[in-house]
Order: C-alpha cells, then sequence, then structure tokens
C-alpha cells in the first residue's frame, strides 16, 4: 500500500464562516476501520450551502460525496464486497464535522469509513458514482426505517401500491423512485413538467406538476384517496448516511447488477476550485434534475 501526504489542498471552512481554499490541510490519519481514498471527483449537495456561519466549524474540510482510488486500508475494514489498493470506490462522508475536521469530501484525500464505502462496479463511470453517495444513505434510511414501506430490494411488496415521492426530478427524487419501484411499489411524484420524461425514465408511473393549484386534488384524485405514504425529497430530508451500517450488502448488489442508475450529471471544473462556484449555482437555486460533480 503506498502512503499518502500528511499535507494537502481542500475546501475548508474559514474562520468567517464561509468555505475557502486551503493548501495545507492535514491528511486524515489511516484508523482500522477506515479507508484513505485519492480523491478523483465530487458531488456538490445543498447541505455543502447550508453548514455555513455560526454552524461551521473553522479548518473543517467541507463536503460529503466522494469517489476515487483506494491508497490505503485500516486493519480492521469490512465493505460489502473485497476491496485493494488501485480500486475505485465512492461513498459520503460527513464534511464539516467538529468532531472529524479531517474528514470531507472536498479534498485530494478524504478517509472514509468502511460501511458507508461502496465498490464502484466497471459498467459505471466516477462521474456517475459519485452522485449515489450520501444520497443511498439518506433515501435508504427515509424509506425503510423512517417510512418503513413495506417492502424491499430484497423482498418486494406483494400487493404494489402508490407510493408518493414529492420532487422526483431531485438527485434523492431518482434515487428514491428507483429503490421503490425495485420494492414492488408504483413510485408516483411531482417536478416541473422539463423533467416529466427524466422521472419516467427511473420507473415513475405518474408525474404531476407541483406548480397547478390543482396538484393535490389531482393526486388524491389518482389515488382514489388511498395515499398512505409521502416522501418529501425536496424539504423533508437531512442526510444521514449511518444506514449504510444495515445494507450495504443490499445497495452493493443493486449497483453490482445495474439496478441503480445515477442521477443525470454535469461537470462544473476540474479542480478543487470548480466547487466554489458550483455550490453558488445551488444556493442560487439554478440546478434542476442534475448534480453538479467537480474533478479533483
Ligand atoms: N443529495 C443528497 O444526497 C442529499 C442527502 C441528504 C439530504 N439531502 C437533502 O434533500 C433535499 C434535496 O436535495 P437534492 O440533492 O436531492 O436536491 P437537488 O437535486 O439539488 O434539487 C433540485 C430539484 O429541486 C426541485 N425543486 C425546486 N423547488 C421545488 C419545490 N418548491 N418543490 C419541489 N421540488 C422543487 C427542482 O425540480 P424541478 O426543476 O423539476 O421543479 C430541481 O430538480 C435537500 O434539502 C438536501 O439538503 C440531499
Amino acid at each position: 500500500m503506498s502512503e499518502p501526504p500528511s499535507i494537502q489542498v481542500a475546501i475548508v471552512t474559514l474562520d468567517d464562516g464561509t468555505l475557502g481554499l486551503c493548501d495545507h490541510v492535514q491528511v486524515p490519519t489511516l484508523e482500522e476501520d477506515m479507508i484513505i481514498v485519492k480523491n478523483h471527483v465530487v458531488a456538490l449537495n445543498p447541505i455543502d450551502t447550508k453548514m455555513v456561519g455560526k454552524l461551521a466549524t473553522p479548518g473543517a474540510i467541507a463536503g460529503m460525496d466522494f469517489a476515487g482510488e483506494v491508497i490505503s486500508i485500516g486493519s480492521n475494514v469490512q465493505t460489502a464486497t473485497p476491496i485493494k489498493p488501485g480500486g475505485r470506490v465512492c461513498g459520503a462522508v460527513p464534511g464539516m464535522h467538529a468532531l472529524t475536521p479531517a474528514v470531507g469530501g472536498f479534498a485530494q484525500y478524504v478517509g472514509a469509513a468502511d460501511l458507508t464505502t461502496l465498490k464502484i462496479p466497471e459498467h459505471m463511470s466516477l462521474e456517475e458514482a459519485v452522485t449515489l453517495g450520501s444520497g443511498i444513505g439518506t433515501i435508504g434510511l427515509a424509506l425503510f426505517k423512517s417510512l418503513d414501506v413495506p417492502g424491499s430490494p430484497k423482498s418486494p411488496a406483494a400487493t404494489p401500491m402508490d407510493v408518493l415521492v414529492y420532487g422526483g426530478s431531485t438527485a434523492t427524487g431518482t434515487l428514491a423512485i428507483q429503490l421503490l419501484k425495485l420494492s414492488g411499489f408504483n413510485p408516483i411524484t411531482t417536478c416541473s413538467p422539463k423533467n416529466f420524461e427524466l422521472v419516467r425514465s427511473f420507473g415513475a408511473t405518474q408525474v404531476f406538476d407541483y406548480h397547478q393549484d390543482t396538484v393535490t386534488d389531482d393526486i388524491r384524485v389518482y389515488t382514489r384517496k388511498s395515499l398512505k405514504n409521502v416522501l418529501d425529497c425536496y424539504t423533508a430530508l437531512e442526510p444521514y448516511p449511518d444506514f449504510l451500517h444495515t445494507r450495504p450488502q443490499t445497495i452493493q448488489d443493486l449497483l453490482d447488477d445495474g439496478q441503480l442508475k445515477s442521477h443525470p450529471h454535469e461537470i462544473i471544473g476540474d479542480d478543487l476550485g470548480g466547487i466554489l462556484q458550483g455550490l453558488a449555482m445551488l444556493k442560487e437555486k439554478r440546478v434542476s434534475g442534475k448534480k453538479l460533480v467537480c474533478r479533483v
């Protein structure tokens, strides 16, 4: 196994609570359940724009979603399928965390926890894989723990009932639609008309325009007032990668079998500096139906 450097370039919280590029940031020290990853691509999430000001920890590395190449592996690492140095992996880390300031996605080297790291299947590019990280953990928890829908990809529901995904064209929405479909449900959803085709391509069986005043009534009529489960991907989600602690194997199998597609992405830059421009686009709500990714 090769040794990573001790110092790297990363995007960190500055003393005034904003984010900035810093060229002397500590590389995480390898722990027994950790994989050090040489980062190749990162994905940007709305939360990356929210942890600013008083919520931010000065000096902590920002960013969650990463994809890259395994550099070194802790002595007690357990992943869903074996990994080795040089192999390609993706996942999510808790960026900007006060307790683990050296761990964050917007860096040249990432200290990834084994249980939130997935091996990238051959058929998937790094740019596609990086869109999955925190979304998979969050949607998995929301559907199968919080909502507790009566079915899963390993054990699909016997009766295909409707489940509404509010915000189907969000990055988390297209994952929710796919996981519901694989779990034996009819995912119905809302988004802007320009994204109707997109959500249908991920498996939505019916789409409604949330801008229409009649949207609530339209959904009631379609579901004959029998809708029991709603997942709000726009306002209600907060990241919870710990879900992967319970079902990493399931997700790895779905990826390996090509059953999970990645959200459409747009490459916004070829170095860490591009991230700051991408975050501005997210903050101004200029992102629709795609995930911003940036090469490192
Ligand atoms: N991405 C993740 O991995 C992740 C993880 C944890 C938590 N979250 C949380 O989940 C939420 C969504 O994140 P995301 O990354 O999935 O979002 P995203 O892909 O960046 O969201 C963009 C989409 O939001 C939709 N949208 C805008 N205004 C809306 C409204 N008023 N009602 C419904 N939809 C609206 C737009 O749909 P149209 O253009 O079709 O109108 C657009 O396609 C955020 O609160 C985020 O913090 C995300």
